[in-house]
């Protein structure tokens, strides 16, 4: 199964005085092009996907995702405002309708996609209540021996010096670590929300940050020239070879 992440793309209204309105607009329409050119299966969208969780800007997004040929899920991020992001994506019958999480189950593909809602309404560090830690627990033991990706806004490790997000209860982090350990058919958990990129072995799995869509925002890739093109990042997940990812960069930015 082929996987494109997209996360963090902060849009803003094209009438938002931020200077970099038009530029993340760029980013990501170009960025969906490039995507529709490799075919994925699916699209995941791990969160931030607009800068103040405003309907205008969830308007704008939709316009902007309007070209997306493959299905794509998305999970909040602590940017996005919940009732809004559900109110414009009611069309997605993935989304719950009713309750606080918005957390779900695609079981349309050999490899099982769980988006795991990290967010809590004001908070800025991640969260993952008992609630959470036991829909996930009964979710993965649904189905133990289906390749599973898992997808999150707040990655639940410490990924450095410059990390200022975190979760508000570490223990919170360990419990999904737990989770995770006690899961083998788990092929990998994909993050945003730092908006540099990272990868490494965690809890028995392998670990994915992709660096946020809009390039202003983005962080830890030094070269000037990278920081220029939107970078988003292909997952091939098999029963084989577990996951394989693939950073991708975009031209065309002007
Ligand atoms: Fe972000």
């Amino acid at each position: 199964m082929l996987v494109a992440q997209i996360s963090d793309t902060h849009i803003l209204v094209p009438e938002s005085a931020h200077s970099a309105a038009q530029l993340r607009s760029d980013c990501l329409r170009l960025t969906i092009a490039d995507i529709n050119e490799q075919q994925p299966d699916a699209v995941i969208f791990t969160g931030d996907t607009v800068q103040h969780g405003e309907p205008e800007e969830y308007a704008r997004l939709r316009d902007l995702l309007a070209p997306l040929e493959a299905p794509l899920y998305l999970v909040p991020g602590n940017r996005d405002d919940k009732r809004e992001m559900r109110a414009a994506f009611s069309d997605c019958a993935f989304l719950p309708k009713t309750g606080d999480f918005l957390h779900y189950v695609i079981e349309d593909y050999e490899t099982r996609l769980v988006g795991i809602d990290s967010t809590l309404a004001g908070e800025r560090k991640g969260r993952f209540c008992k609630i959470r830690q036991a829909w996930l627990d009964t979710t993965l033991r649904a189905q133990p021996d289906r390749p599973t990706l898992l997808f999150i806004h707040h990655p639940p490790f410490d990924v450095g010096d410059h990390y200022v997000g975190g979760y508000r209860h570490p223990e919170e982090a360990t419990a999904l670590a737990d989770i995770v350990r006690r899961h083998s058919q788990v092929a990998g958990i994909l993050c945003g929300h730092v908006h540099w990129p990272v990868e490494f072995d965690w809890a028995g799995t392998a670990a994915r940050i992709m660096p946020s869509i809009a390039v202003d925002v983005r962080k830890g890739i030094d070269e000037t020239e990278a920081r220029e093109r939107p970078i988003y990042m292909l997952h091939r997940v098999s029963r084989a070879t577990g996951l394989a990812s693939q950073a991708m960069t975009v031209e065309g930015l002007a």
